[in-house]
């Protein structure tokens, strides 16, 4: 019997290409309850944008995510509004109260941050799901939910 996708990725899913990538993400965005924070963390190139494009397409946006590196954000509107924010470039928490999102969020939303790290303190206010991304020695990707 199939299992759901929460399972599977509390499990650690495997990925051979970026396809398979996307399809998680595409699978999770239908399993996430609303106006959830989903942080990503990995190094660079360990399918986390990727993996962003998958959720976009799970939640029926037609424009398809890139990385946000010199924006902070973008923002994207489908059957839910997903905010995809890349915190690399960002120092702390307040940085991301500076931003003032409440001030164009609407229900329903799911954002999804890539570094999380840099904006601990602000995560630990919000109901958080964590995915940690890893390439493995045979080129292969992982996605395992902590
Ligand atoms: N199994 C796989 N899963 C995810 N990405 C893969 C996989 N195999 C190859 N890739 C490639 O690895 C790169 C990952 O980039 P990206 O998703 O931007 O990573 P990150 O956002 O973590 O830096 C992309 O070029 C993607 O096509
Ligand atoms: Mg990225």
């Amino acid at each position: 019997m199939a299992t759901n996708i929460l399972d599977r990725l509390r499990a650690g899913v495997v990925t051979d290409s970026p396809e398979a990538t996307e399809d998680a993400g595409r699978q999770l965005a239908a399993a996430m309850e609303v106006d959830q924070v989903l942080a990503l963390r990995g190094d660079l190139g360990a399918g986390k944008t990727t993996f962003v494009r998958g959720l976009a397409r799970g939640l029926g946006i037609a424009e398809t995510p890139t990385s946000p590196t010199y924006n902070i954000y973008a923002s994207y509107s489908g059957n839910r509004q997903l905010l995809h924010m890349d915190a690399y470039r960002l120092n702390s928490g307040d940085d991301v109260e500076d931003l003032m999102l409440e001030d164009f969020l609407r229900s329903p939303w799911l954002i999804v941050v890539e570094w999380p790290e840099k904006i601990q303190s602000w995560l630990e206010d919000e109901s958080v799901t964590t995915l940690d991304f890893s390439i493995l020695a045979d080129g292969r990707h992982r996605i395992q939910m902590v």
